[in-house]
């Protein structure tokens, strides 16, 4: 029978969620997929081009070998949760009970997640600063929460402090902070944590902290991880990786530090979301949780020699740079180069001049505010660079304004 003419076939699909009609899928990994369709060099996605450490490969491969390939703890392998409770209390002098307080997950996208679907109730509103890491806004979505957005502002993105004040109120349940910051390079000092603090106090409400560029800073810049701030260790979900301090973005390992109470919560929604993160990639985590302080200096260096040679070759070519303080993106305005908006430069670059970057609207709830940003990423090698710069070389000021 012709399965057209068949009675059971109708024209109408059964509704979807409501939910998933609030977002669009993710511009950056869009812009990943467009660097490839164009052959372009790929500045927008932040993942590294170059090798991970040799010593984390081996100790993934050995844990294959040694059979580590069942079903880990779903909550997170003892030695990997060790390793991080370890490293966060040499790095930040805060002891965490790794049998209580902590959750490994796949990746930090999930730890995010978990956190904010273990705290949120119908009606609750999160604050968020913006421009902020394209996901937290479907985070919120998904997990019901009203996001209420403070501005960070240029050059140096600073936030007003009644403008922070002035979001929080009743129904606040937490608020996300990302430092060191995507997309702007901004590293939180301490007399603005205790603002957050401050308020967090007042009105009872969770700091959900992504700290994963934690160990990329520049130019003396400190990071201060929120769970230390005086009164915040019982408020705090510190949302951490090996992603980035490791090179291993593909490998989704991460994890969420909270409060004992919190962290049942989020180990239930983790557990029903997925299950666990690799068993074999835990253990390599936990071998990579331990590498000296060397490592971690030296890794700071390269990114400051990296972040450099891009700020060089995409000052020549005509954006102005906000200088980063962390993290390893640049943020760029683009108003010289005369486009009506990112998005139709970034389409312009990507295709006509073969580099990928990230539209700034991306970053924003309202696209307007981001219309003259774009954003490239600088955790790539030498040959990237090159090939960025001869590429860009052809990019004139004022080049949209001809087009038309
Ligand atoms: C601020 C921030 N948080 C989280 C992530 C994603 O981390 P993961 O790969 O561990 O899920 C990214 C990736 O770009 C990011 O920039």
């Amino acid at each position: 029978m012709n399965p057209s003419k068949s009675p059971l076939t109708t024209n109408i699909s059964p509704e979807l969620s409501a939910k998933t009609e609030q977002f669009t899928e993710s511009v950056i990994r869009e812009m990943t997929r467009l660097a490839i369709q164009y052959k372009a060099v790929n500045l927008s996605q932040g993942f590294p081009d170059f090798p991970a450490p040799i010593e984390i490969k081996r100790a993934a491969q050995d844990a294959i070998a040694a059979d580590i390939n069942q079903y880990a703890i779903t909550w997170g392998a003892k030695s990997l949760r060790n390793a991080i409770a370890e490293k966060f209390s040499r790095s930040n002098g805060v002891s965490i009970d790794p049998e209580r307080e902590i959750t490994v997950c796949c990746g930090s996208t999930e730890a995010m997640m978990s956190a904010m679907m273990a705290i949120i109730n119908p009606g609750d509103e999160v604050v968020v600063f913006e421009p902020f890491y394209e996901n937290y806004g479907p985070d919120a979505i998904l997990s019901g929460a009203q996001p209420r957005f403070v501005k960070l502002h240029a050059p140096d993105w600073k936030f007003d402090p009644q403008q922070l004040a002035a979001v929080f109120g009743p129904q606040t349940k937490a608020i996300i902070l990302n430092t060191p910051n995507n997309p702007t390079g901004k590293v939180f000092e301490r007399p603005e944590l205790e603002q957050i603090r401050d308020l967090c106090v007042r009105w009872n409400v969770f700091a959900i902290t992504d700290e994963i560029y934690e160990h990329m800073l520049y130019d003396g810049a400190k990071h201060i991880s929120m769970a230390t701030v005086d009164g915040m260790r019982d408020r705090t979900i510190t949302i951490n990786a090996l992603s980035k301090t490791y090179s291993v973005t593909g490998w989704r390992v991460g994890w969420a530090i909270a409060p004992a109470e919190a962290t049942s919560a989020i180990r239930k929604v983790h557990d029903f979301l997925t299950v666990g993160a690799a068993a074999p990639l835990q253990e390599a985590g936990a071998a990579a949780l331990h590498f000296p302080q060397d490592y971690y200096d030296t890794l700071a260096r390269e990114y400051t020699v990296r972040r450099d040679r891009l700020l060089g070759i995409l000052t020549d070519a005509g954006f102005h740079c906000f200088k980063p303080r962390g993290a390893y993106y640049i943020m760029t305005d683009i108003s010289s180069f005369g486009f009506p908006d990112d998005v139709a430069f970034a389409k312009y670059l990507v295709k006509e001049i073969g580099v990928a970057a990230v539209p700034g609207s991306s970053f924003y709830r309202n696209p307007a505010d981001g219309r003259t940003h774009l954003r490239f990423t600088f955790c790539k090698t030498e040959k990237t660079f090159q090939a960025a710069a001869e590429r860009l070389a052809k990019l004139k000021v004022g080049s949209g304004t001809r087009l038309k």
